[in-house]
């Protein structure tokens, strides 16, 4: 069994990131600039929010982090969307989700102009995604894909199961792993709640990408030996022996299951690293005008 240290991976590519942003200031162009918008004091987006911030600083980029209390009204965040949107400043930005339940994330994100948006979330990068032409691609999925890619796993012709189909991480995925590319090629099946034999569907699977966000998802008997396990998971649990109260939780019963897998992903410092990772490789296209060009 190895495990697929996210971590290490993303603080190789924040490295490479660091050296391309290095020789552009270096050619006397300005670094890249990423914006995030924090709604509220919600634990998780807090952390994230922060974890983001901190990667800018080690790829060499310029963050601005734009706080709101989560009594803000929709059109006051509508009118920030489009500040950034004409900011030429601003190479991409991102509205850290969820929102407050007044505030219409569908709306926030369309508002979002697609050459900005580096989270890969409004329709024209997804409807681009989907149909294989160059956009951002949203984190999650991105850095799952460079993990394949790294530590070389075969997926063409493999058979991947997703579990989830949530817009940020199942449908994506699904979409990447089934295109025709090194990574993808693979045949893939979407699991939800609504799928009634899970367990045999996933005994198929070559790869398993586990994003429900319930804890004890998978167990032994569901992974073939020899699959690839990518555990999407990061629920937090609450844990008396930590000092935050709580510890994160894949989806996964990893102490089972990692001794039947040839790869597997911890929880953390698997795919959550890489996720952030992905983003800053988004805020690099955006600055250099490689998706879509700058006018
Ligand atoms: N909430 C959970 N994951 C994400 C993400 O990748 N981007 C944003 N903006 N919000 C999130």
């Amino acid at each position: 069994m190895q495990l697929i240290d996210g971590k290490a991976t993303a603080a190789e590519i924040k490295k490479e990131i660091r050296a391309k942003v290095d020789a552009m200031v270096a050619e006397g162009k300005r670094a890249p600039h990423l914006a995030a918008i924090l709604v509220g004091h919600d634990g998780g987006s807090e952390t994230y929010v922060a974890s983001k911030v901190k990667a800018c600083e080690e790829c060499g980029f310029r963050s601005t982090l734009i706080r709101f209390e989560d009594d803000i009204d929709e059109q006051t965040l509508l009118d920030t969307v489009d500040r950034l949107n004409r900011d030429p400043e601003v190479d991409g930005f991102i509205v850290q989700l969820p929102l407050p339940a007044h505030i219409s994330e569908q709306k926030v994100i369309e508002a979002i102009d697609f050459r900005k948006d580096v989270d890969g979330f409004h329709p024209v990068n997804v409807g681009r995604l989907s149909i294989g032409l160059p956009c951002f691609q949203s984190a999650t999925p991105k850095g799952i894909m460079t993990l394949l890619e790294r530590y070389g796993i075969d997926t063409k012709g493999a058979d991947c199961v997703v579990l989830g189909r949530s817009n940020i991480v199942g449908k994506p995925v699904a979409t990447l792993m089934m295109q025709k590319a090194v990574p993808g090629d693979a045949t893939v099946t979407v699991c939800h709640r609504g799928t009634r034999n899970i367990k045999e569907v996933c005994r198929r699977a070559d790869i398993i990408i586990a994003a429900m966000g319930r804890p004890g998802s998978v167990t032994a008997d569901m992974v073939k030996e020899g699959a690839t396990v990518i555990d999407v998971g990061t629920t937090r649990v609450p844990d008396a022996t930590r000092k935050s109260g709580f510890r994160l939780s894949g989806d996964v019963e990893f102490a089972e299951v990692s001794p039947k897998c040839s790869h597997i992903t911890p929880v953390p410092g698997g795919v959550g690293p890489m996720t952030i990772v992905s983003l800053m490789q988004n805020t690099l296209l955006a600055a250099s005008g490689e998706v879509y060009p700058k006018d």
